[in-house]
């Protein structure tokens, strides 16, 4: 399947680990669509590890646990698909999942199409217990050929974290995402880890193969699985808005079913939301003129605007700026630019060619800005 944007949904992991059921999947789909997340754009329900009997069928068969899904997967499929959304599942590139489950090593054409008879439209495909012989590549080539050919349109999202150099061949294997990154914790420092991780390689991801920098951990203020400290509302922001701007899939991971009204605000940001789904697809960049820790995050957008987010991961203050000419306008072009921060509403225009921010620590201002007559 080629994808234009970057995927949105919402995956069990973070919160229910190996606590899943129907029962989570029908309520939290109802949350989906009750609490308006749907029509922000979310729209893929992923089961992740843990969903499957510890052996495999008579046929040799992947069986879900029939103690947490007692109708089958079919079932699970046709309930989410009669709300609208569509339907992920998760298995692995080596010889058990990362929970000790079966995976599809050696089995990857009968598990696709496995999948696809089930009516899944996405596979999460992990990376633990791999072989030593084993060529990475190699496996998610396997799967990917197996996808493409099972006869339904199954999003390929590759989980080998970065590892192995994944970046210089995941875009040989037919994955639409790829994890470039370890796996997220419920922390600030984890949020910080991960968008400097993106440094070096972001000309890697885009349009055909989007850069996966994890799923989401706003809103489980400590709560769940990889819950730890949790991070407070102003960091849980940057970390949405980093994703955004940087193009990344946006997979919820709170419990969608209890929301607080902050988080919901968070997660559907309609205008970051439109930056992270621009039509034109241009890859963002990342300016680190003053230090690691103050980074500004730029993207192009289809209509001629730009979006500028400065960002401070530092703990101290800081103040930050940019100038248009950088952004491509130059003085000489008679135009300068402005635009509204995305959280606020504050209005930016830029004085003498230069946009400042002035940033708390641990936040963030991201603009959408308009080229506009000086
Ligand atoms: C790995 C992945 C996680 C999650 C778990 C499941 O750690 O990176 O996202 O899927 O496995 O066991």
């Amino acid at each position: 399947m080629i994808k234009n944007t970057p995927p949105m949904g919402w995956n069990t992991w973070n919160t229910f680990a190996e606590n899943i059921s129907e029962e989570l999947i029908f309520s939290s789909v109802d949350a989906i669509v009750s609490s308006g997340l749907k029509d922000a754009g979310y729209e893929y329900v992923v089961i992740d590890d843990c969903w499957a009997c510890r052996e495999r069928g008579e046929d040799g068969r992947l069986v879900p646990d029939p103690k947490k899904f007692p109708h089958g997967m079919r079932y699970v499929a046709d309930y989410i698909h009669s709300k609208g959304l569509k339907f992920g599942i998760y298995s692995c590139a080596g010889l058990l999942t990362c929970a000790a489950y079966p995976s599809s090593y050696d089995r990857e054409f009968l598990d696709a199409e496995t999948f696809a008879g089930w009516g899944v439209d996405f596979l999460k495909y992990d990376y633990c217990h791999k072989p030593l012989s084993a060529d990475g590549a190699n496996l998610y080539r396997r799967m990917g050929l197996a996808l493409a050919g099972c006869g339904r349109d199954i999003l390929f999202s590759a989980c080998s974290w970065g590892a192995d150099e994944t970046h210089e061949w995941i875009g040989t294997t037919g994955a639409n995402m790829w994890r470039s990154t370890g796996d997220i914790v419920d922390t600030w420092e984890s949020v910080r880890e991960l968008i400097k991780r993106q440094y070096d390689i972001l000309p890697y991801g885009g349009v055909g193969c989007f850069n996966d920098m994890d799923m989401l951990i706003v809103g489980m203020h400590g709560k769940g699985h990889v819950g730890l400290k949790g991070c407070t509302d102003d960091e849980y922001r940057v970390h949405f808005a980093a994703w955004c701007l940087l193009a990344s899939p946006l997979m919820i991971g709170c419990d969608v079913r209890n929301m607080d009204e902050t988080t919901y605000s968070i997660l559907t940001n309609r205008e970051l939301i439109a930056i992270q789904q621009d039509a034109r697809g241009a890859r963002p960049y990342i300016c680190r003129n003053f230090t690691d820790d103050v980074p500004v995050i730029i993207r192009q957008l289809a209509n001629g605007d730009i979006a500028c987010g400065f960002f401070n991961l530092s703990d101290a203050p800081a103040n930050t700026w940019y100038a248009a000419d950088d952004l491509g306008v130059p003085s000489i072009s008679g135009r300068t630019l402005c635009g509204k921060e995305l959280y606020t509403g504050e209005t930016l225009r830029a004085v003498n060619g230069i946009l400042f921010a002035s940033l708390p620590p641990h936040s963030c201002k991201v603009y959408r800005l308009r080229v506009v007559a000086k």
